[in-house]
């Protein structure tokens, strides 16, 4: 598989790179960042500090700055100051590449194949709608979408049915559904169900791996800005996931669109994928052993 993982890291992105990176079954080509859980500067700062930890100089693009059509929401502080809960990490192996998200997205994009390249998108959909924009005729040549986003059923995390990465920037949610392009949403409804407690932040550490270890540090800043919790959703690690292992999701045809005033998902008639359901134990198995290795 050829990907480009789009990101705003993020604790939860961190984990979901760091799983892509390690898998050799997903070539990470290129990581291109978006302002979302904090500002670009620092998603694109921690996209090269994630790649470093992982030992690896995978070109990282910075994208969009801001929302489209909107204004930013404030960020919710739950990544911390730095994005990465003050998880100590390396510093990148080198620069952000000169050449800007869409750009690198689009150069990816013509100079493979048709339908051979992937999109993990685990932040807002900024950077994908700019794409539609800039180069319609590239984004058909994407094979499949895979994204983190939204709320079907269960409550939002930012209002009472919307989820963070859609209702930043509900107007590039909106244009990405209605481009109709291969799209798998993966809900709260199914990423509240793949969960870390003391337990999995012990596991993590006893396999004695940077990545696992940096990630049980990660799991547990998470904890600390949600003091009380029991356990902790892993939001966008499902995405990498769901790619490797389809076979732990349930997945259900959807029709539907983006309400622009509240970012919610409604009823509409554009078709998407939707992962409403996974296997945990499963999942969480796979990302254990992903980020042992
Ligand atoms: C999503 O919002 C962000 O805070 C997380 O990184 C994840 O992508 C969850 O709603
Ligand atoms: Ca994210």
């Amino acid at each position: 598989m050829t990907i480009i993982i789009d990101t705003d890291p993020g604790i939860d992105d961190a984990i979901a790179i760091l799983y892509a990176l390690h898998n050799r079954a997903q070539n990470i080509v290129a990581l291109t960042t978006v302002a979302g859980n904090i500002g670009l500067s620092v998603t694109t700062h921690n996209a090269g500090r994630i790649c470093a930890l992982a030992n690896v100089d995978t070109p990282v693009h910075a994208g969009a700055a801001a929302p489209i059509g909107k204004k930013a929401r404030p960020e919710t502080g739950i990544h911390g100051n730095d994005g990465l809960g003050g998880v100590v990490f390396p510093d990148p192996l080198r620069a952000p590449d000169s050449q800007d998200a869409v750009g690198a997205m689009i150069a990816i994009l013509d100079a493979n194949p048709p339908q051979t390249v992937d999109l993990f998108c685990l932040g807002p959909l900024t950077n994908l709608a700019l794409l539609l924009e800039r180069s319609p005729k590239s984004a058909k040549r994407i094979r499949s979408i895979i994204a983190m986003g939204g709320a079907i059923d269960e409550p939002g995390n930012v209002g009472p049915k919307a989820e963070f990465n859609i209702a930043h920037d509900p107007h590039a949610a909106a244009a990405v559904l209605a481009a109709e392009l291969p799209f798998t949403l993966i809900p709260l409804d199914a990423t509240r169900q793949l969960r870390a407690d003391a337990a999995y932040i012990k596991a993590l550490q006893d396999t004695g791996r940077a990545s696992a270890i940096a990630s049980a540090a990660l799991i547990d800043a998470y904890f600390a800005a949600t003091n009380g919790a029991e356990s902790r959703p892993l939001h966008d690690p499902c995405v990498p996931l769901l790619a490797q292992h389809p076979e732990l999701f349930q997945i259900e045809p959807r029709m539907l669109d983006v309400d622009l005033e509240t970012g919610a998902l409604i009823a509409g008639p554009y078709h998407v994928q939707v992962a409403m359901g996974l296997d945990a134990d499963g999942l969480r198995a796979a990302l254990l052993a992903g980020l042992s290795c």
